[in-house]
């Protein structure tokens, strides 16, 4: 029987993804239409065979739980949130939970991390999985390609490629180790459980009084790591689309790529397909959303429920959240209009894309620091908090605007507190 654990973390964490990350957690903001998670909920439910999904995190349960149990009746499949005391890393919060995991007999589960996105091509790495000769492994990892330099910052793996056993594993190296890197997915059997113990059991002697630390498992330091070159851990390569969603410019792009895939899914009828207003390219606009005939949407563009756009307006490469307001004739480029948010009339809100360098196979998103060496703000996507009102006839460009603020008058390269 198989199951599928999700990764959501927790409030502490995502500082890069604030002012938006303040309203709501980060699993649950809307990329093409849908809470984050619910694109890989969506993903595994279609797994065949795939009995429950859990998703594990440290957020408030009560923060969760509509969610879980919209998704539940949504997929028709059990789906429950199982939260953490504290933050207990990327492994802990399984062996934390591990008799939920295993409850009804799973004899192998998913594990993906809530912070990545992509076409995740489960059901060929789980074939894989069982079809390994021999021993079905402890773990087999989804990887992907990434240049040698961006390389660093994701987990490093060294494959025999032949039979795909992981030789190594180095989590962030500080130099080259390889460009298979590892995607944030995993399918585990259920036997990694008895591993997790010995390592539980062993950490208990060594933090006796720290119960904090003795409780967190890093499952790429205190797992993955050692377990290559043991027989026990295959890679599984992908070419597909893959990125993580670490900032709001990630969202932008990820929102570009699940658009996409809902034409390759046969998932057609979510996107907006009118001449009045003109749709270019993929577009989402939720149901109870108004928009006026002349404006002009697309391509890449998310609308959220209640929003109204009038006349003239033209939006490409956004998402504008839910209860927004655009007036007559305003722009709206590579840019996320908050919750409640307003923008005045013939007003241009612009950002930068941060998409991946189209000239370079395999290259990711960077997902730069919000400020650059010099203090100065990265040029990326304009955000604007919750309840921001934009006046007519201005210009906002590369800025994050927090929540709550009327602005005056227009801004460029700015965080606007
Ligand atoms: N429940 C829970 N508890 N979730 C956690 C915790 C925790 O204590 N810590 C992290 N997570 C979740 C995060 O929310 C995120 O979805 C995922 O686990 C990964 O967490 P990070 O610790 O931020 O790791 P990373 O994203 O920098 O790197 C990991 O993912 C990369 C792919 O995106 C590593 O596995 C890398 O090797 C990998 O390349
Ligand atoms: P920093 O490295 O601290 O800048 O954060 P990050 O953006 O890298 O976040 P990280 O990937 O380490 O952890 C992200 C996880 O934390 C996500 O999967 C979310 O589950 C959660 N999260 C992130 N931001 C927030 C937030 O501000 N509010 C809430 N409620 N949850 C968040």
């Amino acid at each position: 029987m198989l199951k599928a654990v999700i990764l959501i973390g927790g409030p502490q964490k995502g500082t890069r993804f604030r002012p938006l990350s303040l309203e709501i957690p980060k699993p649950l903001f809307p990329v093409a239409g849908l809470p984050t998670v619910q694109h890989h909920i969506e993903a595994l439910a279609a797994v065949p065979g795939l009995r429950e999904i859990l998703l594990i995190g440290y957020f408030p349960a009560n923060q969760m739980a509509q969610f879980t149990s919209e998704m539940a009746s949504t997929y028709k499949l059990r789906i429950r949130y199982l939260q953490e005391y504290t933050a207990l890393g990327t492994a802990g919060g399984i062996y934390h939970f591990r008799d939920q995991i295993r409850a009804g007999g799973a004899d192998a589960f998913f594990l993906v991390n809530g912070d990545v996105c992509g076409d995740f091509p489960l059901q060929e790495m789980l074939t894989f999985h069982q079809t390994r000769p021999g021993k079905t492994p402890l773990v087999t990892l989804l990887a992907t390609e990434a240049t040698r330099q961006q390389s660093c910052m994701y987990g490093c793996i060294v494959e025999n490629k032949e039979t795909h056993e992981v030789l190594h594993y180095v989590e962030k190296p500080s130099t080259f180790v390889s460009n298979v890197i590892n995607c944030g997915v995993y399918i585990f059997s259920s036997d990694i459980f008895t591993l997790l113990q010995e390592l539980y059991n062993s950490r208990q002697d060594f933090y006796s009084d720290e119960v904090e630390n003795s409780e967190a498992i890093h499952l790429e330091l205190d797992v993955l790591k050692p377990l290559a070159g043991t027989g026990q851990a295959y890679v599984f390569c992908s070419d597909r689309w893959w990125s993580q969603i670490k900032t709001a410019g990630s969202a932008i792009y990820a929102n570009r790529h699940y658009l996409q895939l809902y034409r390759r899914n046969k998932r057609v009828e979510r996107l907006a397909a009118t001449n009045f207003p003109v749709i270019y390219g993929d577009v989402f606009v939720h149901p109870s959303a108004t928009v006026h005939p002349s404006a002009v949407l697309g391509p890449n563009v998310s609308i959220g429920k209640n929003v109204t756009i009038a006349a003239g307006v033209r939006i490409k490469e956004s998402i504008i959240l839910g209860n927004a307001t655009i007036h007559e004739h305003s722009c709206i480029l590579y840019s996320i209009i908050g919750w409640n948010s307003t923008v005045g009339c013939w007003s241009r809100v612009e950002g930068t894309p941060c998409d991946p360098n189209p000239n370079k196979p395999f290259a990711k998103m960077d997902n730069v620091p919000l400020f650059n060496t010099e203090g100065r703000l990265n040029p990326s996507i304009t955000i604007l908090g919750c309840n921001v009102t934009v006046p007519s006839e201005v210009i906002v460009l590369n800025s994050i605007v927090l929540p709550h603020k009327d602005l005056p008058h227009s801004y460029k390269n700015e965080i606007i507190l």
